[in-house]
């Protein structure tokens, strides 16, 4: 138990320990509930080597990945980077109430599901399940995790729709779904994000469609939809009165003509729209935007690149591969 001592004690104290005995300094603060379910964590990974200081003569809180709140000494943090583990995630991690971050990274024999018991995690801000087996859909319920501030849910096996639940956390600043086998297209309520307008990045994944008109009216600053399968055009995203400030449209089936867009957002700085198949040709209007990254190789495109603004910053790899491109840094026309 914890003894009242004031803070000059404590000071003396831990630096006197600090300098013998490291372990008993910390040795009673570990909540004995949280050491439990720490252990049932550590079973259901196999009893891995990468745990293996997880033991009962030492403090919980010293534990590699684990990390106690200074405060309340309960878990705070459990970060797992990677690892020879072998097992799934149980139940029982629903009961680290305390639970800020979740961290688990790089573990390729990690499988099954994410287990509903998360949605106890009322305090969870950061949930980072990346480099994984997990598979089967992305649990909606992860949408009752209204702390959470970072989802990261990429390079795994995923499969199934996105859930549109996950616009209304309110917190999300961004969201990482890209890496796995997702179907379907992009929810409509992605139009409508009830809380601030995350960062999303769905690259490498099976989705389809066309992309909801909802998405025009959402100020993202970064998108990242490349290397899916969607069809339909952009025009949603461009004109005087859109935000969009970053976006990766690459690798999929984008058709649309470029000469009728001819107003873009001045918020606009990042676009790479390679590989897609976009015809028609480059409205001079694009000289008026600051772009810091512009590609729009490997499309349809034909007629003179304008001269003049960001255009000419690029070397002809920005351009290459379009059916009659032509004029700097293209040979001229
Ligand atoms: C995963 O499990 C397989 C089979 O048990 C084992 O051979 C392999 O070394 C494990 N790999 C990692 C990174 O855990
Ligand atoms: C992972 O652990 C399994 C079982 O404990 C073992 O057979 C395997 O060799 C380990 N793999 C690596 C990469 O350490
Ligand atoms: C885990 O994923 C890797 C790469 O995606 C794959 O080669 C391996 O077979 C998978 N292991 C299990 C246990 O599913
Ligand atoms: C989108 O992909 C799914 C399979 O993932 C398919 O069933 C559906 O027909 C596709 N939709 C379109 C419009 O191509
Ligand atoms: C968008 O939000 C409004 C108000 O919260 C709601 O009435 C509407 O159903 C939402 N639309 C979608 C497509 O989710
Ligand atoms: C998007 O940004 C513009 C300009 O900053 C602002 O006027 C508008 O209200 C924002 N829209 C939303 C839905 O937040
Ligand atoms: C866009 O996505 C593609 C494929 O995922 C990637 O190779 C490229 O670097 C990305 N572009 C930017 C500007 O991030
Ligand atoms: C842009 O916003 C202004 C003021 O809200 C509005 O009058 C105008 O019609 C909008 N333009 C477009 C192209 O949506
Ligand atoms: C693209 O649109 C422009 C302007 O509306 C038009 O002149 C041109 O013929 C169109 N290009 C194609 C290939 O449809
Ligand atoms: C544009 O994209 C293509 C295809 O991915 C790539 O080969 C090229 O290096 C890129 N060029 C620039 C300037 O980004």
């Amino acid at each position: 138990m914890k003894m009242k001592t004031s803070f000059f004690t404590i000071a003396l104290l831990s630096l006197t320990i600090s300098l013998s005995l490291p372990s008993l300094s910390l040795s009673q603060r570990c909540n004995k509930k949280d050491e439990k379910i720490l252990f049932r964590i550590k079973k259901s990974f196999g009893n891995p080597d990468v745990l293996a200081t997880w033991t009962r003569d030492t403090d919980c809180c010293s534990w590699y990945s684990v990390q106690c709140d200074e405060y309340t000494d309960r878990i705070s943090a459990l970060t797992i980077f990677s690892g020879n583990i072998s097992g799934h995630i149980t139940e029982a991690i629903g009961n680290l109430p305390y639970l800020e971050t979740l961290i688990l990274r790089k573990l390729t024999n990690l499988t099954g599901q994410i287990p509903s018991s998360i949605t106890k995690l009322t305090s969870l801000k950061t949930l980072t399940i990346s480099w994984t087996n997990l598979s089967g859909p992305i649990p909606s319920f992860l949408s009752q995790i209204k702390s959470l501030a970072s989802l990261d849910l990429s390079y795994n096996s995923f499969t199934g729709a996105i859930p549109p639940e996950l616009s209304t956390l309110p917190k999300l600043r961004t969201l990482r779904l890209d890496r796995n086998r997702l179907t379907g297209s992009i929810p409509e309520s992605f139009g409508n994000f009830t809380g601030r307008v995350p960062a999303i990045y769905l690259s490498h994944n099976l989705l389809n469609g066309t992309l909801p008109q909802t998405l025009g009216q959402v100020n993202f600053t970064w998108l990242d939809l490349s290397r899916n399968r969607f069809f339909g055009d952009l025009s949603v995203f461009f004109g005087t009165n859109k935000t969009i400030k970053a976006a990766n449209f690459s690798r999929n089936m984008f058709e649309f003509n470029f000469s009728n867009l001819n107003q873009f957002p001045e918020s606009l700085s990042v676009l790479d729209l390679n590989h897609n198949r976009i015809y028609g040709s480059l409205p001079a209007t694009l000289k008026e935007l600051k772009l810091q990254t512009w590609n729009v190789s490997y499309n349809r495109l034909c007629g003179e690149i304008p001269a003049g603004g960001s255009l000419q910053k690029y070397d002809n790899t920005a351009y290459f591969h379009n059916r009659c491109l032509c004029g700097s840094p293209l040979p001229a026309c």
